[in-house]
């Protein structure tokens, strides 16, 4: 698949067959594909925390909250994304120029995931309501919980049509 096929086949898997687990070698591409991501100033200022069995099951149950996210508890990998601290120049940067890299970089290293998942013939949903302290407590981390990625294969989700703004909404050339 080239990028353009991987954008247009990637979409939020809602349904996962539970029965069917995620080979190492697909869970490896997809680390491999996040470790190359950019980040401001090379400094990675994420961890990925791969889920499985019980750890999965109560990440799961974290992102849950008030109805949500049900489908979760099929999917047998979950990846967490947690905070780790800038690197000094970055820590600079964000500063001097009010940007927060560091939320760029984890959205940047999710799309790597996502459409490596993609790639790998895989299902994917990023998930960005959970409970902060639960995951913390599941996975022993100590930087924030930013977005958890369920991972899997999908079962009986066909490709939905994309729903996007308009190229002249999105985009204006000068
Ligand atoms: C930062 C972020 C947080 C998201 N949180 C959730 C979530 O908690 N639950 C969910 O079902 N989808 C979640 N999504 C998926 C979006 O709803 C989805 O990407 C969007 O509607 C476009 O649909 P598509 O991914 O199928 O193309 C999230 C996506 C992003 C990028």
């Amino acid at each position: 698949m080239n990028f353009y096929e991987i954008a247009c086949n990637r979409q939020s898997c809602r349904k996962y067959d539970a029965q069917k687990p995620v080979e190492q070698e697909k869970l490896t591409a997809i680390l491999e594909s996040a470790r190359l991501s950019p980040s401001a100033c090379n400094g990675q200022p994420y961890h990925l925390t791969v889920c499985r069995g019980e750890t999965a099951r109560l990440v799961a149950k974290a992102t849950m909250g008030m109805g949500m996210n049900k489908f979760a508890a099929d999917a047998p990998v979950l990846l967490v994304i947690s905070e780790k601290p800038y690197v000094k120049s970055a820590a600079l940067g964000a500063k001097v120029k009010g940007n927060d890299y560091r939320s760029i970089d984890i959205g940047i290293v999710a799309a790597y995931i996502t459409a490596e998942a993609t790639a790998q013939g895989l299902g994917s949903c990023i998930l960005g309501w959970f409970d902060n302290d639960d995951i913390c407590k599941a996975c022993h981390l100590d930087g924030a919980v930013r977005l958890v990625i369920t991972l899997g294969y999908a079962k009986d989700e066909p490709l939905r049509n994309k729903k996007r703004k308009a190229m002249d909404e999105l985009v204006t050339e000068l």
